[in-house]
């Protein structure tokens, strides 16, 4: 018995221990909070005929359009920082010396002067390759070449690589690859946010080892590509609250699970369901990569992509990964904590038919009850921004959600109640403005 107990704390602390430690960190001193930017992707995909698609093919005029607006515009000063280019940028074939160099025609001044422009706007690049022999959409892959790829890279003054994994060969060669090209750039001796997919090919042959992932990349992909669709935004939310016991822990500064893009401002998503990716990419601490085009936004997108208070959630100093803390049939109640105590919830209604229905539970679901106790103060974030004032560790909260919608509140814990005795505001019942 007293063996059994003795081994049963030995085993526990040496969990302890472990968990102490936590997963080291790529240590280039970059993505400290989720990465910011535009990603051409998902809005502008593989367009290389510029002759029939002048205003929307993958070109350095897209990129420095979109480089123009985000300072213009007002999406550098809320932290969107890298322009990326994705795939089909490149010439089908190296050069004479073997290195990558893009299509001529729609990159005729290179990448280097792309790179130039961008950080002229006090901006950083971002350019794509892939671990295997080819890219997805079938340019050159940089297997065998990761040293010179990496060297080029830096050369030309890129600061971030999405490094994809279509057409890797072997599971050892899919990782090696990965490894490979972290340690290239890192040789390079240039700052260059590695943002891998390394999981996502890997995981369907094996179970993904994150902690060495996050030793070797700033951001990592676990799911299918994002579409512009609700549908698309759902799967990847339920995926990641099906797997958090194995991915949110590992997150935090330097090292970033990614669902993937932003597709608010496209065609796709109502506006409640762009509140809710807003809302849930914050609390997943997601890279907020938007796809979509800056030159013809919504007043209504761009104030959501650009609403400062979500934008402070997802960059929290404290690096902590949210998760989700109930299902039922309706609704779904997700938290993150922040630093300072602080706590953001979500509650996302997933009913897809009916009008807002109401959520109700008690300030001790949050935060493993800690969070409003003895009090809280709680701002709505989203749909609105709204004060619902002082609160305590029982209160009820009843939060009415449009379908498909979402609310996101911030909970600021209260040590001890102020002097003055305030009424507390319980059983509350907010009705957000609608926009
Ligand atoms: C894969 C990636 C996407 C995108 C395309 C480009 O599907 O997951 O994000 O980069 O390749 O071909």
């Amino acid at each position: 018995m007293g063996t059994a107990v003795g081994s049963w704390r030995g085993a526990t602390l040496a969990w302890v221990l472990v968990l102490l430690a936590g997963a080291e960190a790529l240590e280039n001193g970059l993505a400290r909070t989720p990465t910011m930017g535009w990603l051409h992707w998902e809005r502008f995909l593989c367009s290389t005929n510029c002759a029939r698609e002048p205003h929307s093919c993958i070109s350095e005029q897209l990129f420095m359009q979109m480089a123009d607006l985000m300072v213009s515009d007002g999406w550098k000063d809320v932290g969107y920082e890298y322009v990326c280019i994705d795939d089909c940028w490149m010439s089908l074939t190296r050069d004479d010396q073997d290195r990558l160099q893009p299509d001529p025609e729609r990159f005729p001044s290179g990448i280097r002067k792309l790179a130039d422009y961008v950080h002229s706007k006090g901006l950083k690049l971002g350019i794509y390759a892939d671990v295997g022999n080819k890219t997805c959409a079938g340019f050159p892959g940089s297997y065998g070449y990761y040293d010179l790829d990496a060297q080029t890279f830096a050369n030309w003054g890129v600061d971030l690589l999405k490094f994809d994994g279509c057409n890797y060969g072997t599971q050892n060669q899919l990782a090696e690859g990965y490894r490979n090209m972290s340690l290239a750039l890192n040789k390079t001796g240039r700052s260059i946010v590695y943002s891998c997919e390394w999981p996502l090919y890997m995981r369907p042959m094996q179970k993904p080892n994150y902690t060495e992932i996050k030793h070797y990349c700033n951001h990592w992909r676990n799911f299918a590509d994002i579409y512009d669709a609700w549908n698309s935004v759902k799967n990847t939310l339920e995926w990641t609250a099906l797997h958090q016991d194995s991915i949110v822990d590992v997150a935090g500064p330097g090292g970033w699970n990614d669902p993937d893009m932003l597709v608010i401002g496209n065609f796709g998503l109502s506006w409640d369901q762009q509140l809710t990716q807003m809302a849930l990419w914050a609390i997943m601490a997601a890279p907020l990569l938007m796809s979509n085009d800056l030159r013809h936004i919504s007043p209504q997108a761009k104030w959501l992509l650009q609403n400062k208070d979500v934008i402070a959630i997802n960059q929290d100093p404290l690096g902590k990964q949210g998760y989700r803390i109930s299902k039922d049939n309706n609704f779904e109640l997700w938290e993150r904590p922040l630093s300072g105590g602080a706590y953001a919830v979500a509650v996302l209604n997933r009913q897809e038919i009916g009008g807002p229905q109401i959520f109700s539970f008690s300030t001790s679901f949050l935060g493993n009850g800690l969070a409003c106790n003895p009090a809280c103060s709680i701002q709505q974030i989203l749909p609105t921004s709204e004060d619902w004032g002082l609160h305590n560790w029982v209160s009820v909260l009843n939060v009415e959600v449009n379908p498909t919608g979402t609310v996101l509140l911030k909970v600021v814990v209260i040590g001890e109640f102020p002097d003055e005795n305030p009424v507390m505001n319980i059983n509350k019942k907010p009705s957000p403005d609608i926009l």
